[in-house]
C-alpha cells in the first residue's frame, strides 16, 4: 500500500461560547476524511483546537466579569469533549494559549520580520470584533442608523492605534501566480473565484498587532503589542507540528502535504493572509484549502437572539452519533450550505440506514442464523447475477477515492449507498426464501449462495462506510465475523471475501428507526 502522508486540519474554534452543530459538522467532515485516508493506507495527522486569544474573547469575558483566560479554560473542554463525543479521531488538540504555541508564533513573527515584511505605523480604520477582521473601502456598508457594518452584517468599530503592519500588498502577484499554478489549491471552485477576485481587487498592508488589550501572544521585543489574533491562530497549523523545530518528526513529515478544512466565512484568512505569511517566512505552502458551507437550523441562521443555536451533544444523545454523522455527511453536499431539521435527519437516516443498509444486513443475517445455524454459507454455483453483485461492490473503491480526492464526501457515500440499493434489489429478485427447507423449490445450496453474496455486499459496504458511521459499520463487521485485520481498504474485493463455514454471532438490529426529537 502507498506510503502517502497527509496533514488534515480542522479550524480552531473561539471558545467564547459552547460548541454548536456548525462546529460539529466541521469536526465530523474532517474526521471522515482522516478516517478514509487511514483506511486507504495513508499516514495521517489530524488536528483541531481552540483559538483562545483576541478581542472577542476579551469582550465576552468582560461581559461575564471573568478573565479571558478563565473563560477559555472554562469553555475549551467542551470543544475537546465534542470531538470525543462525535467519535472523531484527532491526533492532537491545540490551544493558542499553550506555551508550545506561543513560542511558535513568536518564531514565525521573527522570521517574517527578518524578511523585511513587517513595519510599524498607525492603524486607522474599521474593525469587526465578531470576525476579528479589518475592513476597508467598499467592503464597508451603512447599516441601520448609520452603523458601519462588514459585508456579513457584523458591526464595525473605529480603531486608531500604533500597530505593526505586514506588507501584504507586496504579495498580490505572488498569490495570483500561486493560484494559477495550483488550480486545486482553493476548493470549491466558487470560493477560488471569490478569493482571486478579492486579491485582484488590490491588497492593503495588514495590521498584525494590537495594543488596546494584552490577551494574546506578545510581539517579540515589543511586548506592549500582542500579535493579531488571526496571525496567532493560523500559526496553530505549524505549532501543532512543533515548528520552529523544522527537523522535528512531525513538521518534517506532515507539513509536506496539508489539507485545511474550514468554513466558507474564513477562506480569506486561509487562502490569502496565511499564504502570504508563509511566503514571507519562506516556509512551504499548504496543498489545499477546502471551504465547507454553513449549517442552518430549519433553514434559519443560528443565532442567540433567535434561540435556535443547536448543541451537538444532546442531538448525538437523542439520535445517536452515527446517525448524526451520516446525516451531515450524506445530506449536505460538502462545500454547500445545508439545513438541519428533525424531520430531515429522521427521514434520511430511516431511509438509508434503517431501511436500505440495516434491512439488507438484518434480512440476510437472520436467514443465515435460521437456515444455516448461524454459519456463513458457501458460495457455490454462482449465477451471473451473483457474480455481478460481488463485482459491483468489488469495484466501488476507485469512485470513492476519486470523490474523496475532491472532498466530495456526499458523493462517495452516495456511490456506496447506490450499491446497497442494488443489493436490496438483488436480494428481493433472487428470493432466497423460495429455496428454504420444505419449500416447493427447496435448494439450500442456492439459498446459501444468495445469502453469501448479500452478506459480502454488507461487508464491503461496512468497510467503505467506516469513516462515516464508524460504530455501526464496526458492529456490522462484528456480526459478519470479519477479523480486525481485514477491515481496511486492502480487504475490499476478493482479498477479504467472507470465509464460508464461519460461526457468526446472533444477529441484532444495528440501525434502529429514529423518532423525531421531542423538543
Ligand atoms: N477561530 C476562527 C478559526 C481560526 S482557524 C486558524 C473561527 N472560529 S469559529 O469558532 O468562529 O468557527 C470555527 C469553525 O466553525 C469555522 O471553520 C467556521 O466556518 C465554522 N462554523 C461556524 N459556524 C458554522 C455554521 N453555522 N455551519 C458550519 N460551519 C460553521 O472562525
Amino acid at each position: 500500500m502507498s506510503e502517502k502522508t497527509l496533514f488534515i486540519t480542522g479550524s480552531i474554534s473561539y471558545p467564547n461560547g459552547l460548541p454548536h452543530i456548525g462546529h460539529a459538522y466541521e469536526a465530523i467532515a474532517s474526521d471522515a476524511l482522516a478516517r478514509f485516508y487511514r483506511l486507504a493506507g495513508w499516514d495521517i495527522y489530524f488536528t483541531s483546537g481552540t483559538d483562545d486569544h483576541g478581542q472577542k474573547m476579551v469582550q465576552t469575558a468582560k461581559g461575564e466579569g471573568v478573565s479571558a483566560q478563565a473563560l477559555a479554560d472554562r469553555l475549551t473542554p467542551a470543544f475537546k469533549d465534542m470531538g470525543e463525543i462525535l467519535n472523531c479521531t484527532h491526533d492532537d488538540f491545540i490551544r493558542t494559549c499553550e506555551p508550545r504555541h506561543i513560542k511558535s508564533v513568536q518564531a514565525l513573527w521573527r522570521r517574517i520580520a527578518d524578511s523585511g515584511a513587517i513595519y510599524k505605523d498607525i492603524y486607522k480604520g474599521w474593525y469587526s470584533v465578531r470576525d476579528e477582521a479589518f475592513y476597508t473601502g467598499d467592503e464597508i456598508i451603512e447599516g441601520e442608523a448609520g452603523q458601519k457594518q462588514a459585508p456579513d452584517g457584523s458591526p464595525l468599530e473605529w480603531l486608531e492605534e500604533e500597530s505593526y503592519f505586514f506588507r501584504l500588498s507586496d504579495f498580490q502577484q505572488p498569490l495570483l501566480d500561486f493560484y494559477e499554478a495550483n488550480p486545486n489549491f482553493i476548493q470549491p471552485e466558487s470560493r477560488r473565484n471569490e478569493v482571486i477576485a478579492f486579491v485582484k481587487g488590490g491588497l492593503h498592508d495588514l495590521s498584525i498587532s494590537r495594543t488596546a488589550f494584552d490577551w494574546g501572544v506578545p510581539v517579540p521585543d515589543d511586548p506592549a503589542h500582542v500579535v493579531y489574533v488571526w496571525l496567532d491562530a493560523l500559526a496553530n497549523y505549524i505549532s501543532v507540528l512543533e515548528y520552529p523545530d523544522e527537523k522535528s518528526q512531525l513538521f518534517s513529515k506532515y507539513w509536506d502535504n496539508v489539507l485545511h478544512i474550514i468554513g466558507k466565512d474564513i477562506i480569506r484568512f486561509h487562502a490569502v493572509y496565511w499564504l502570504a505569511f508563509l511566503m514571507a517566512a519562506k516556509l512551504p505552502l499548504p496543498t489545499r484549502v477546502f471551504a465547507h458551507g454553513f449549517l442552518t437550523v430549519d433553514g434559519e441562521k443560528m443565532s442567540k437572539s433567535l434561540g435556535n443555536v443547536l448543541a451537538p451533544a444532546p442531538l448525538a444523545e437523542h439520535y445517536g452519533v452515527d446517525p448524526l454523522r451520516y446525516f451531515f455527511l450524506r445530506e449536505v453536499p460538502f462545500g454547500r450550505d445545508g439545513s438541519f431539521s428533525d424531520e430531515a435527519i429522521v427521514n434520511r437516516v430511516n431511509a438509508d440506514l434503517a431501511n436500505d443498509l440495516g434491512n439488507l444486513a438484518q434480512r440476510c443475517l437472520s436467514m443465515i442464523a435460521k437456515n444455516f445455524d448461524g454459519i456463513t454459507p458457501a458460495y457455490a454455483n454462482p449465477t451471473a447475477e451473483d457474480e455481478a453483485l460481488l463485482a459491483l461492490f468489488d469495484d466501488l473503491l476507485p469512485a470513492a477515492e476519486k470523490a474523496m480526492a475532491e472532498c466530495q464526501i456526499h458523493l462517495y457515500i452516495g456511490g456506496v449507498m447506490e450499491a446497497v440499493s442494488a443489493a436490496n434489489r438483488y436480494f428481493a429478485n433472487s428470493s432466497p426464501w423460495d429455496y428454504k427447507q420444505g419449500a416447493e423449490n427447496e435448494n439450500i445450496e442456492r439459498m446459501g449462495t444468495i445469502l453469501y453474496c448479500a452478506a459480502d455486499a454488507v461487508r464491503q459496504a461496512a468497510i467503505l462506510l467506516q469513516p462515516v458511521i464508524p460504530e455501526g459499520a464496526g458492529r456490522l463487521l462484528d456480526l459478519l465475523a470479519v477479523p480486525a485485520n481485514a477491515r481496511d481498504f486492502t480487504a475490499l474485493g476478493k482479498a477479504g471475501r467472507l470465509e464460508s463455514a464461519q460461526i457468526l454471532p446472533a444477529p441484532v438490529v444495528i440501525f434502529p428507526r429514529l423518532e423525531k426529537s421531542a423538543s
